[in-house]
């Protein structure tokens, strides 16, 4: 049947007929359907096992990820991954990936400093992470952060009123926000640090109960 090109981004194009995740991943890496592979190195595809119970969605790759093109392997990375054990879930039940797939930053001095991504970068990167939610279906999807919950969730959400709670979604049977890593990792404390990443802990040990 003849596709309707009108009706279709750039991103979705270049997804194969019958995607694998290694198909996804390498067609993601041509991707230009945004501005933001110009200056970033590279695609961030997601990572992880092709059948999972748990999907983790971030808002998009930071320096290191950039860099490495691996997501969550920096500083948030590492957070993420003490949380998931001390929550008792094994880092290989899950998949781990971004609403957007290429680092946007401004350039402070020698550093470069992340820079939130907008609606048109979110909607123009989404046939991707709906590509990966199509073909894990995972039982659970976590946002993390106000952009990937807002992203998958509706605008109106609101992380701060509704972290740690199921939200009734059609994306998978659970559907769960929760704050993002590197929003702990700049408490401007340490007692304020501790206090959230317990609230953190507490979130995923909600979703360790529903895959047991
Ligand atoms: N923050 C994100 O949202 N995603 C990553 O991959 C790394 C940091
Ligand atoms: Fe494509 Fe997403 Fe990169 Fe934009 S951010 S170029 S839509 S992969």
């Amino acid at each position: 049947m003849p596709r309707n090109k009108t009706f279709k981004s750039a991103a979705e194009e270049l997804i194969p007929p019958r995607p694998t995740l290694s198909s996804l991943k390498s067609a993601a890496a041509n991707c230009q359907a945004c501005d933001l592979w110009k200056t970033g190195t590279q695609t961030v595809f997601g990572e992880g096992a092709r059948r999972v119970k748990v999907m983790f969605v971030g808002e998009q790759p930071g320096n290191e990820e950039d860099l490495s093109g691996r997501p969550f392997v920096g500083p948030a990375g590492r957070l993420l991954d003490d949380a998931l054990e001390a929550a008792g879930i094994d880092r290989k039940q899950t998949y781990v990936t971004n609403v957007v797939k290429h680092f946007k930053w401004e350039p402070r001095g020698k550093r470069r400093i992340h820079k939130k991504p907008n609606s048109l970068e979110i909607g123009a990167c989404r046939p991707w992470l709906e590509a990966e939610i199509a073909l894990i279906k995972p039982d659970v999807i976590v946002a993390l952060g106000a952009t990937a919950a807002q992203s998958l969730l509706g605008p109106q959400f609101r992380v701060t009123k509704q972290r740690g709670e199921f939200i009734p979604s059609t994306l998978a049977p659970y559907v769960m926000a929760t704050v993002h890593p590197s929003s702990i990792l700049r408490a401007p404390d340490d007692e304020t640090r501790h206090l959230e990443s317990r609230r953190f802990i507490d979130d995923l040990k909600k979703l360790a109960k529903v895959i047991k």
